[in-house]
């Protein structure tokens, strides 16, 4: 198959990482017998010429939306989004669907869609800096609703009282221009699950995420200066696996998520699991992204953990590929 990769300014803060990044997904497509091409598109415009030109199979993308924002997400109410553009065409994509895309963005469409299924989540509410917020219990955790890496999180994320609270809103406000989800604080351990194919052929991959307790401040979470800079690692999810795997599957479900995606849990007060976000466009760093470390703790090969991702990249695609296949 031709793959067109697709990326831009967006790439590292939206989706898999940054042009390093796309090179060794590119690389790693090649590997796998496929014909790999790059488009870094900055405006709509370029996005838009890229797919008149044509001369591909499928896309890979690595933006929800077409933005020259390197720093975040964003909520994109006004532009592009990629997978509408695709869908508008005809082209076949890797990845969920644009309706799956948008809610998987969107942390409380997302918690809207799980708690609706049964599946369990913290509980949540969205907050502006005019709305009233009678009612949190606290310790509360606050976050932009649409971002991704931890951006926007840290130890003052965790707000203990409405002075804290009303503060962080409007943190999030200012600097991201967005709502804030505002939920409870999960002070348990952190887990994460790749979920890889569909249908029959699905498989969910479960693991716990660890940092070294020193990096720690005040609480045990993912601040945004842990990530991306190799401090996390997955382990085995030990006597939770099939607990993390079952509740990932059952979001899969609840969500219409295709192909691949990563889910990320936590475990409440009581020592219960909830699902804190569904990423569609997982990090694809070798070695160091979580997805590709969930691959190689599942699927080692005897050649070593760049084989792994290389046939990473070569299961996701031949997901997307079987499916664009039935739809011709
Ligand atoms: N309700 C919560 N209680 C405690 N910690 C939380 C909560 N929500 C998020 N966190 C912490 O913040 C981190 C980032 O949150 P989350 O996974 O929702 O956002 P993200 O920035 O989209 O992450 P990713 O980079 O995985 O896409 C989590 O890994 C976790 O450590
Ligand atoms: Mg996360």
């Amino acid at each position: 198959m031709r793959i067109l990769l697709l990326t831009g300014p967006g790439g590292d803060a939206q989706g898999w990482g940054d042009m390093s990044v796309t090179r060794s997904v590119a690389e790693a497509v090649s590997a796998a017998g496929h014909e790999a091409r790059t488009a870094y598109v900055e405006t709509e415009a370029e996005f838009r010429r890229t797919l008149d030109a044509g001369g591909f199979d499928l896309v890979w993308s690595a933006l929800y939306h077409i933005s020259s924002n390197e720093k975040f997400i964003g909520r994109n109410e006004e532009g592009l989004w990629v997978a509408d553009a695709l869908d508008g065409r005809g082209i076949p994509y890797v990845g969920s669907d644009s309706r799956i895309m948008k809610d998987m963005i969107d942390k409380f469409a997302t918690h809207t869609i799980l708690a609706r299924a049964g599946v369990p989540v913290p509980a949540h509410r969205l907050l502006g800096p005019d709305d009233d917020p009678a009612g949190i219990s606290y310790p509360a955790f606050v976050k932009p609703m649409c971002e991704s890496r931890s951006v926007g999180i840290s130890d003052e994320s965790v707000v203990a009282d409405e002075r804290e609270l009303r503060r962080r809103v409007e943190y999030v406000a200012r600097e991201f221009a967005q709502a804030a989800l505002v939920e409870d604080f999960l002070p348990g351990d952190e887990y994460t699950a790749l979920v890889l194919g569909n249908g029959a052929g699905r498989q969910c991959l479960p693991g716990r995420v660890r940092v070294e307790e020193k990096h720690y401040g005040r609480h045990n979470i993912l601040r945004s200066d842990l990530r991306g800079v190799g401090l996390t690692r997955i382990h085995e999810a030990g006597e939770r696996a099939e607990e993390v795997a079952e509740l990932a599957g059952k979001a899969v479900e609840a969500m219409g998520c295709l192909d691949h995606v990563r889910i990320d849990l936590k475990a409440d007060a009581a020592g219960a699991l909830r699902i804190m976000e569904v990423n569609g466009i997982p990090g694809l760093k070798p070695l160091k992204s979580w997805a590709p470390q969930l691959y190689t703790l599942f699927h080692a090969s005897p050649l070593g953990e760049l084989e792994d991702y290389r046939n990473l990249i070569r299961d996701i695609i031949a997901c997307a590929g079987a499916r664009a296949k039935s739809f011709r």
